[in-house]
C-alpha cells in the first residue's frame, strides 16, 4: 500500500521535481504534489498549510531555501522542511539545518531522499505523539489538582458538618436528657411521662449516631458486603427523595475486593446522590452484574437530563466535584465509566470494572 503524502516543491527545474518526486514514489509514496518557484506562490501555499513535506531547492533565481525557512519559522510551522541544492558545501548544509532544515541532500545523491523524507515524517509523527502525550498529562496533573482542591474543600466541609451535628445535635440532646434526668423525681406525679421523654431523646441521639457513622462508612459493605449495601443505600435515597427504587444483581460474587467494592459503592452513591440532588426522577434503576473479567454498574434515572459535556467543564473548573470524582476512582481502579444524558432525556450511567477477586475478607 503507497503512503500518501502532500508535498510541496520550491524548485524551478521541472525536470528536478519530477526526478525527486520519482525517488519518492519508488520508495512507496503515493506524492500529491505542487511546484511552485516564486516567494509569492510559496507564501500563498503556506495560508492552507496543509503540506505534509516541503523539498526546497537552495538556489532559485529570484527566491532561495533559507528565505524560504525563514517563511515557515515566521508563521510558526512545523512542517518537515529538506533542503536540496546541488551545490550545498558542508558549512552551508549545517547552517541551514541550524535554521531550523529538517536535513539536506545534494541533488547528485538523490537516492538519499527517500530516507531522508522517511525518517523527517517518522521524527515529526513522533513529535505529534509526545506533545500529545504531554498534553494529556498535563491535562491529567491540572485535574488532579481540581480534585485536591475540592477535596480538602471538601474534607473542610464534612468536618463541620460533623462539629455540627455533633454539637447541635447529639450534644443538645444529651444535655436535655441531662437535665431532665437531673430534675427526675420519682415521688411526682409525671414521673412516667418525663422518663418516656427521656428514653424517646436518647433514642433520637442514638439515631443521629448512627446515621452520622453510617455516612462515614456504610457498615453493610464491610459486613454483607456490596449488594446488600447498594440496596440499602438506594432504599434509603428513594425513601428520602421519592422515587421508586428498582435493585437488579446477576452474577455479583460474595465478596470482591475491598478496593472495587468501596470504589464502586462510592460512585454508585454519588450517582444517587446527583440523582436525588438534581434529577427529579420518578424512577431509578440500579443494575450490578458480575461477569469472570468485569464488574459492571448501571445507574439509571428517568429524570430531566443534563448536558454532560457542559457539566464535565464546570467540574474541571473546579464547580464540583462530583462527576471527576467517579471518573478518577474508577480509572484508579483501572476501570471505565461512561454517562449518558442529555437535558429531557433519561441519565445512565455505565461502570466497568476489572474484576479482581478478594483472596481474604474485607481489610
Ligand atoms: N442524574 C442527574 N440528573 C440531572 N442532572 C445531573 C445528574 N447528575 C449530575 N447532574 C448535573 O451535573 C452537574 C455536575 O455534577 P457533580 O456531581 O459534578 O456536581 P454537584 O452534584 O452539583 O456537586 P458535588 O461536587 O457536591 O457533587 C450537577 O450540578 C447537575 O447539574
Ligand atoms: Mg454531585
Amino acid at each position: 500500500m503507497p503512503t500518501p503524502l502532500k508535498l510541496l516543491i520550491l524548485e524551478d527545474n521541472a525536470f528536478d521535481a519530477e526526478l525527486e518526486v520519482g525517488q519518492l514514489q519508488a520508495a512507496g509514496y503515493d506524492c500529491d504534489w505542487l511546484r511552485v518557484q516564486t516567494r509569492e506562490d510559496f507564501e500563498a501555499c503556506l495560508d492552507q498549510p496543509d503540506f505534509e513535506l516541503i523539498l526546497a531547492d537552495y538556489n532559485l533565481p529570484s527566491f532561495d531555501g533559507l528565505s524560504a525557512l525563514g517563511l515557515l519559522n515566521e508563521r510558526g510551522l512545523e512542517i518537515p522542511f529538506v533542503l536540496i541544492s546541488g551545490t550545498l558545501g558542508e558549512e552551508r548544509a549545517i547552517e541551514s539545518v541550524k535554521a531550523g532544515a529538517t536535513d539536506y541532500v545534494m541533488k547528485e545523491r538523490l537516492e538519499r531522499l527517500a530516507p531522508v523524507v522517511t525518517r523527517a515524517l517518522n521524527d515529526r509523527l513522533e513529535v505529534v505523539k509526545r506533545r500529545a502525550a504531554q498534553q494529556a498529562l498535563r491535562e491529567a496533573h491540572r485535574r488532579l489538582q481540581a480534585l485536591s482542591v475540592r477535596l480538602l474543600q471538601v474534607e473542610e466541609t464534612e468536618r463541620r458538618r460533623f462539629a455540627r451535628e455533633l454539637h447541635d445535635g447529639v450534644g443538645q440532646m444529651l444535655t436535655a436528657v441531662k437535665l431532665r434526668l437531673a430534675g427526675l423525681n420519682p415521688s411526682l406525679a409525671d414521673y412516667a411521662s418525663r422518663r418516656s421523654e427521656c428514653v424517646a431523646a436518647i433514642d433520637e441521639a442514638l439515631e443521629q449516631v448512627r446515621r452520622m457513622s453510617r455516612d462515614l462508612r456504610p457498615s453493610q459493605l464491610d459486613d454483607l458486603g456490596l449488594v446488600a449495601a447498594l440496596r440499602s443505600h438506594l432504599d434509603r435515597q428513594a425513601g428520602g427523595a421519592g422515587f421508586k427504587p428498582n435493585f437488579m444483581h446477576d452474577g455479583v460474587p460474595p465478596r470482591l475486593a475491598p478496593e472495587i467494592e468501596t470504589t464502586c459503592f462510592r460512585i454508585a452513591q454519588e450517582a444517587l446522590t446527583n440523582i436525588a440532588r438534581h434529577a427529579h426522577a420518578s424512577e431509578v434503576w440500579v443494575t450490578l452484574a458480575g461477569t469472570e473479567a468485569e464488574l459492571r454498574l448501571e445507574v439509571r434515572d428517568n429524570g430531566r437530563g443534563f448536558d454532560v459535556a457542559a457539566a464535565r467543564l464546570g467540574a474541571a473548573a473546579g464547580r464540583s466535584m462530583g462527576l471527576l470524582s467517579m471518573e478518577e476512582r474508577a480509572t484508579l481502579a483501572g476501570g471505565r465509566l461512561a454517562l449518558d444524558s442529555a437535558p429531557g432525556k433519561e441519565t445512565r450511567l455505565s461502570l466497568a470494572l476489572p474484576l479482581i477477586r478478594a483472596s481474604s475478607g474485607p481489610t
